[in-house]
């Protein structure tokens, strides 16, 4: 079974909606660990929309499961990453204007900044994943890097409005799947999965980590932090559910 990786950032954005301290980031995380999170995820975007700095902190002291620390190729992101030293960092693209991460890293566009985000990073002895869709140019291109994973974006596969489309975007995350397993990386999938889209993607060969935040902060509307957990686990596991 896939790792859970629950991102948290919308418990920070309704938090940031006041401008206080509630809802409590630190007792999000630990509930999430509690009810079968294997890992919390959290992405510190430069506009600080959600997370915040210090928030990397109190995680980093507290949690128990592993940190995936996501973040732009910036070089003062980075910075902060290696100071941190979360249990894994995921270099993602980063628009602000955007609503949320809109597509996958240019890593072939880009190779030589996010090669040195990258290099940065492994010198201080950090693992490193990349964010990127799902096909096999941007798949070879993380390979020549280096880095230990890649994370698929399943966004295009979320959003297919027919069964065709599904399938067809299924059939891309399978293929790439492939693809990163031959080159030898770790399989990591993510963004915009639901308790009703995520089963398929769990299945692809060898997924290890699937980074899930806006379905399940959604459901904890309804059912409590705890629930939403422990239904997408047994989601992640093939049952159906229903919030
Ligand atoms: N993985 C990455 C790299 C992301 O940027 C995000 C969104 O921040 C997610 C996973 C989670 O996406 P969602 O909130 O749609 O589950």
């Amino acid at each position: 079974m896939p790792r859970l990786g629950v991102n948290i950032d919308h418990v920070a954005t309704l938090r940031q909606a006041r401008g206080g301290h509630e809802p409590d980031l630190l007792q999000a995380a630990l509930v999430a660990e509690a009810s079968g999170a294997d890992g919390i995820t959290v992405h510190l975007r430069e506009d600080r929309r959600h997370i915040q700095d210090g928030d990397l902190w109190v995680l980093r002291k507290s949690i128990k499961t592993r940190m995936n620390l996501e973040l732009a190729i910036e070089p003062a992101m980075v910075a902060i990453a290696i100071e941190v030293r979360p249990d894994e960092i995921t270099f993602v693209p980063e628009n602000r204007a955007e609503l949320t991460t809109e597509g996958g890293l240019d890593v072939i566009g880009q190779r030589a900044r996010v090669a040195e985000a990258v290099r940065r990073c492994q010198a201080a002895g950090l693992d490193v994943s990349l964010f990127i869709d799902p096909s096999l140019d941007p798949v070879r291109a993380s390979a020549d890097l280096g880095v230990t994973a890649v994370e698929l974006h399943t966004g295009r596969y979320a959003d297919a409005t027919n069964p065709e489309a599904v399938q067809r975007e299924l059939a891309a995350l399978v293929d790439a799947g492939a693809l990163v397993r031959r080159l030898g990386l770790t399989l990591h999938s993510g963004h915009g999965l639901n308790y009703a889209n995520v089963g398929p993607v769990a299945t692809i060969a060898e997924m290890t980590e699937l980074n899930i935040g806006h379905s399940i902060i959604s459901a904890a509307v309804f059912v409590g932090l705890e629930t939403a957990v422990r239904k997408m686990k047994a989601a992640i596991l093939g049952e159906a559910v229903t919030i």
